[in-house]
């Protein structure tokens, strides 16, 4: 059943809030301390469904999970030590949680069936399969067109592989480096831009061999020396960016708003879209910055602040690829053109991005088309809302169209805000503590 919501036009926002743990670094923490020796001890971590689905994943495979003192402790089985299912490993809406465990999966002698939800299902797996089979993962898809449900067969024996990403995507290179982590010798996986890195950074913590290299105009190798041993590790998950970024915005659009964002993750693999929000005029302010395990956190002061503008070029995409809808929405109160290029991968999130996003914005009366792989908006320094979003069971979705809602001249509806809780369950508790209003 759906579950339609209706933001209103909201007074200014202000208060102080902390957004969840990051939906990448908590998925990570759970794989790898499955995968260690001994015992890792997880803070922060994002209860979520999709976190929740990994962890579900790793008990089933031998792991074991458990709550304790307000952390989440995960004993390991050591690297290669997993056991096979007696089910279906069913990882819901998340593609990070599947993409990243054919990677595990594929450096077990085990055969393991694959699955998830409608949006899942269509998801494509090929751009991870290709690199795995390559490598000695067996699997009866057709890899042109694989989706989930899927049955892989892994194996002790894998083959380290040399292997050219065609596509910028941190998943792939995840699913391969976890995958020659239980290959003898050297995996190198060489990635056309730099996408978010905290596979690398988090293996390197709990004792892997890693060496990154930088290959010129973005481009980097990163080679995991194999057969590695992982020992388990205490870890501190930094708030969510993704998740902070609709608070952010609603700040920037509702009038005379002034919040803090406390504890936001700022690795520069993520933070394109407060790169992007400075060259539009935003008024945000760093007030903290300091280190927590391994990853520079900060707090976040914005103030409403108008915007214009602005060109986001392609090479941007991998550090804010989550970020374009709530930033198309933003775009629209700009004074001015927003081009938004390179956005190829946008078709194949949990919905296509590309196309949800710009019909999201048609509804509300903003101008907006879609050229080639690139998002247009013509921002008027105001929108006229109004309307009633099909969110597509995308999360981003509905909570970037939420959030436009709230600086728009009349309500927004959005059809469904079921699959918020794929990511960021608080996120209606915490933007009325800010002050808006939902309805
Ligand atoms: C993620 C990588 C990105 C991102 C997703 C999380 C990750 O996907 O969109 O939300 O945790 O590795 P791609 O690897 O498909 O770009």
């Amino acid at each position: 059943m759906k579950q339609p919501l209706t933001a209103s036009p909201s007074a200014a926002l202000s208060g102080r809030i902390r957004v969840p743990g990051d939906k990448s670094i908590s998925h990570r923490a759970l794989i790898l301390g499955a995968l260690a020796t001994g015992i890792t001890r997880i803070t922060g971590l994002l209860e979520a469904e999709d976190v929740m689905a990994t962890a579900k994943a790793m008990t089933a495979l031998g792991a074991e999970v458990e709550r304790s003192n307000g952390a989440v402790a995960v004993k390991g089985q050591g690297v290669g030590g997993l056991r096979a299912p007696s089910a279906p490993l069913d990882f819901g809406n998340s593609g990070t949680g599947s993409r990243l465990m054919l990677g595990v999966v594929a450096g077990h002698d085990m055969q393991v069936a694959f699955t998830g939800d409608a949006s899942l299902c269509r998801r494509p797996m090929g751009r991870v399969l290709a690199p795995l089979t390559a490598m000695g993962l067996q699997t009866d898809a057709d890899e042109d067109r694989a989706t989930l449900p899927l049955v892989v067969r892994g194996t002790h024996d894998l083959l380290p592989i040399v292997y050219d990403l065609p596509v910028p995507s941190a998943q792939v290179k995840s699913a391969v480096l976890l995958a020659g982590m239980h290959a003898p010798g050297r995996t190198t996986v060489v990635e056309p831009l730099a996408s978010r890195d905290h596979t690398e950074r988090m293996l390197g913590y709990f004792g892997a061999e890693l060496i990154a290299e930088d290959r010129g105009a973005g481009a980097r190798a990163i080679t995991i020396c194999g057969d590695a041993e992982l020992h388990g590790v205490s870890i501190a998950v930094p708030g969510d960016p993704s998740s902070a970024a609709f608070m952010i915005a609603a700040a920037l659009i509702a009038p005379r708003s002034d919040i803090v964002v406390e504890n936001v993750l700022l690795n520069p693999t993520r933070s394109g879209f407060l790169e992007t929000l400075r060259e539009m005029g935003a008024d945000l302010e760093l007030l903290d910055r300091r280190l927590e395990g391994g990853e520079t956190v900060g707090d976040l002061r914005i103030k409403a602040s108008p915007l214009k503008g602005v060109r986001v070029p392609p090479e941007r995409a991998p550090s804010m690829i989550d970020e374009y809808p709530v930033l198309a929405c933003l775009a629209a109160f700009a004074e001015g053109e927003t081009r938004m290029e390179g956005l190829a991968e946008l078709k194949v999130k949990e919905s296509d991005r590309l196309s949800a996003t710009a019909a999201g914005l048609a509804a509300c009366g903003v101008i907006a088309r879609v050229e080639g792989d690139s998002l247009i908006v013509e921002g008027r320094g105001a929108v006229e809302g109004g309307g009633r979003v099909e969110t597509h069971m995308d999360h981003r979705i509905a909570m970037a169209f939420l959030t436009l809602g709230l600086g728009a001249r009349k309500p927004v509806t959005v059809d469904d805000i079921g699959m918020i809780a794929t990511s960021f369950p608080e996120f209606m508790t915490l933007m009325a503590k800010l002050g808006a209003r939902f309805s």
